[in-house]
């Protein structure tokens, strides 16, 4: 699918913070070219801070070897992101990491694991299903002091239909969720998108990223999803989701509450009705 050619700029600065920038450490930009050109993207749908996060087990957190072997990697990648980072300037890019929730307590005191250093740290959970007693790794995350970010939770198997119920329990656990643009925008199929926008629907959202791995003809779809909200007049709720809420967790505040965005029946079938033609 070349989704490049819909995705169109948004007003307000936006704010990404999952996506797979470093180039040749991951699933992400293969070749520092790749990164430059996605950097470029970026900027221009109007992202102005930036936090890339490659893929890190978080079970390599309790090897300390292991762990400096793969951060030494990643730090090679993000020198080379470094090195093309003048083609566009008006981007203040940091790093961080995504972080696989494979062990009950990863260690996560090394600042390169965190967003930007920051408290935030990005997980995710093996697409072969979520663990047992998810709630209770979450929560353990919590007291350690880290504020578990959890990423595209809407493209868990376990999230479809009645499951989507236990993203509440996660907010109460003070999880920040976050949404990738392309499940607003289906690109990971209908059942996620139908997710993504039930988690719209009950406020549940606090912010949405790109989570872009570049290749030839895929796009951050920032613009794409920013626009699908400003379709059935959730401008209030883009600009919480895209720019405010992803800036506030980077600089270590509670994300604003984002009302609940109301999608009317015709709004629906309008949407459907567009992405057959
Ligand atoms: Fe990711």
């Amino acid at each position: 699918m070349d989704d490049a050619v819909t995705d169109t700029p948004p007003n307000p600065p936006l704010v990404c913070f999952h996506n797979h920038l470093v180039p040749g450490v991951d699933d992400g930009a293969r070749s520092a070219e790749e990164a430059r050109d996605a950097l470029l993207a970026m900027r221009d749908l109007g992202v102005r801070r930036l936090v890339a996060t490659p893929h890190l087990s978080g079970e390599l957190t309790e090897r300390p070897a292991a762990l400096e072997r793969r951060l030494e990697e990643i730090d090679a990648g993000w020198d080379r992101l470094l090195g093309v980072a003048d083609a566009a300037p008006e981007v203040t890019l940091s790093r961080g990491a995504e972080i696989m929730l494979d062990t009950p307590r990863p260690r996560l005191d090394d600042p390169r694991l965190r967003l930007g250093g920051g408290s935030a740290v990005l997980v995710e959970f093996s697409w072969g299903g979520l663990p047992p007693r998810v709630e209770d790794l979450l929560h353990e995350l919590k007291a350690g002091g880290a504020r578990p970010v959890a990423a595209h939770p809407e493209r868990y198997r376990e999230m479809r239909g009645r499951g989507v119920e236990r993203i509440e329990e996660w907010r109460r656990l003070g999880v920040v969720i976050q949404v990738n643009a392309g499940s607003i925008t289906g690109r990971y199929g209908r059942e996620v998108e139908r997710t993504a926008w039930t988690l719209l629907e009950r406020g549940w959202v606090d912010a949405v990223c790109s989570d872009f791995h570049p290749r030839p003809g895929h796009a951050p779809l920032l613009g794409k999803a920013y626009e699908a909200l400003l379709e059935v007049g959730a401008e209030e709720q883009a600009g919480l989701l895209f720019s405010v809420n992803p800036g506030r967790v980077l600089d270590g505040e509670e994300p604003e509450p984002v009302p609940p965005v109301r999608r009317g029946l015709l709004q629906s079938l309008r949407r459907r009705l567009a992405r057959r033609g």
